[in-house]
């Protein structure tokens, strides 16, 4: 699909916006209520493919899942909506015979929420088939530490992004726990083989991320005695939170935190906040669409640990509204409220790029439009993710008109405005299609977007958004 987007040229007008329910939270809410015991209601869910993969490997895995309308729940990735003729790319949800009847029908709840019925840290089955885990490397990993823990034998495959993936970062320290797991040249396929039990151990790791932090702290929940993980810096703290309230006993010292095996985790009633990493987007277009654009989002989620981009956008001189709103949950919401701004470069570094790490690419967008230089450094990272987000933004911002120069682990980028008129391929990478979408609203002509359809990973909607707030979009196959 492509999207050819063209330069805003009224203001932006949105009030009381909400954006998909954030993808880690509902990841972890879907996987969690899997193993708890008794029923969970998780409402606000991400509606993206990532996260319909993470539904449909629980439903391989013999967990009972209903959308809140009361129907099975029967996911497959939007962006593979095919004809029938068509080869499939995603492996039918099959529950293993024997598997338990589904929970019951919940009126209150409605057709994007979900109920889970929670099988207990004991209640996984071996999956029939390979466990297609899509473009989610968030499904992949925890689910490997979850799977090594339970001692459930899989097989978990990704798409042609995730199959590029570094997957030995997991594979280690679950090897350490006692763990018999093998990684393909250290990507996807990844096998566990099955029937092992895990000790518990103190793990440390040279890259702080929450993906592999998570897999070994669910690991530990299924092993005696106390599990510990040490990260070089914080990473966001989602599984820590809603563990707890689930709880399990989890204990913060610094940028190390353990975990007590053998918890058992209570079901869960979770409104999934708002996706801040979703929220970045339509922030962006607003701060540097024409004068006058005003958007506000309600209910978002500005967890600390992962609320950089808020920081990068006051570093950029710009001036953002935070209220903050009632959150029964375990994570923090608030109305956000920004308008277009003249925007100064910045410097951006460490643990506030750690903690925006999902929101580089937009930040580089906000480098091209403001004035004078931005440096990104710290962001290493990014070369592994869906795409090598450092290569893709630099080739991009340069095909539209920006001086930019890559860094080993960042961005140079010397502002003052972009040209357009570019060709953009999304490489498979929804941040990468969204964050040249809003690149192309302040440019001074329009650009295409080949794979715009990758967007759906994270943002289904957002092209309607976008035309909802003035935008001028064509969509073609
Ligand atoms: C995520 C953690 C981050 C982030 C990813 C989601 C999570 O990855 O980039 O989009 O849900 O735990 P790493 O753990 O690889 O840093």
């Amino acid at each position: 699909m492509k999207a050819k987007v063209s330069p805003l040229r009224n203001p932006a007008r949105g009030e009381s916006l909400r954006v998909p329910g954030d993808k880690s939270i509902s990841h972890r809410a879907l996987m969690f209520a899997a193993l708890a015991e008794g029923e969970s209601r998780i409402a606000g869910l991400a509606g993206g493919d990532d996260v319909r993969s993470t539904a449909r490997c629980l439903a391989q895995l013999g967990v009972p899942l209903l959308r809140g309308d009361g129907t099975p729940w029967h996911p497959r990735p939007r962006s593979s909506e095919l004809p029938d003729d068509a080869e499939p790319t995603f492996v039918r949800p099959e529950r293993p015979s024997g598997s338990p009847p589904l929970p019951e029908r919940d009126p209150d709840m409605g057709e994007d929420d979900a109920v889970v019925l929670g099988q207990g840290l004991a209640g996984l089955r071996a999956p029939v088939a390979r466990l297609d885990c899509g473009n989610s490397g968030t499904t992949l990993r925890l689910l490997s530490g979850i799977l090594a823990g339970a001692g459930v034998e899989a097989t978990l495959t990704g798409d042609e992004s995730l199959s590029r993936r570094p997957m030995e970062r997991v594979a280690r320290p679950l090897r350490q726990l006692g763990a018999v797991i093998e990684t393909t040249d250290g990507k996807p396929p990844v096998t566990i083989r099955g029937g092992n039990r895990l000790w518990s151990g103190a793990l440390s790791s040279e890259v702080a991320s929450a993906q592999v932090k998570s897999a070994v702290l669910l690991a530990g929940l299924f092993a005696e005695g106390e599990t510990s993980f040490t990260e070089p810096a914080r990473s966001r703290d989602h599984t820590e939170r809603m563990l707890r309230v689930m709880g399990a006993e989890i204990v913060q010292r610094g940028t190390t935190v353990a975990v007590r095996g053998r918890a058992r985790l209570r079901g869960i009633a979770l409104d999934v906040p708002g996706d801040l990493s979703s929220a970045a987007f339509l922030i962006a277009a607003a701060l540097i669409a024409p004068e006058g654009s005003r958007l506000s989002l309600e209910h978002v989620g500005v967890n600390p640990t992962r609320a950089g981009f808020l920081d990068a956008v006051a570093m950029f001189g710009a001036r953002l509204q935070l209220e903050l709103q009632d959150s029964t949950g375990p994570e923090p919401v608030a109305r956000l409220a920004v308008s277009a701004q003249k925007l100064r470069g910045a410097h951006l570094d460490g643990d506030l790029v750690l903690r925006a790490i999902d929101e580089v690419p937009i930040l580089a967008v906000l480098g091209a439009a403001a004035e004078g230089e931005t440096v990104i450094r710290g962001a290493q990272e990014l070369r592994v993710k869906e795409s090598d987000r450092i290569a893709q933004m630099a080739g991009g911002l340069r095909a539209m008109g920006a001086r930019v120069e890559e860094l080993p682990d960042g961005l140079r980028i010397q502002g003052g405005g972009l040209r357009g008129g570019a060709a953009i391929d999304s490489a498979m990478d929804h941040r990468i299609a969204l964050a040249f979408s809003v690149a192309a609203l302040a440019a001074r002509e329009p650009c295409t977007i080949s794979g715009a359809e990758w967007a759906d990973v994270s943002f289904p909607g957002f092209y309607g958004l976008l035309r909802r707030l003035g935008a001028e979009v064509e969509i073609a196959s």
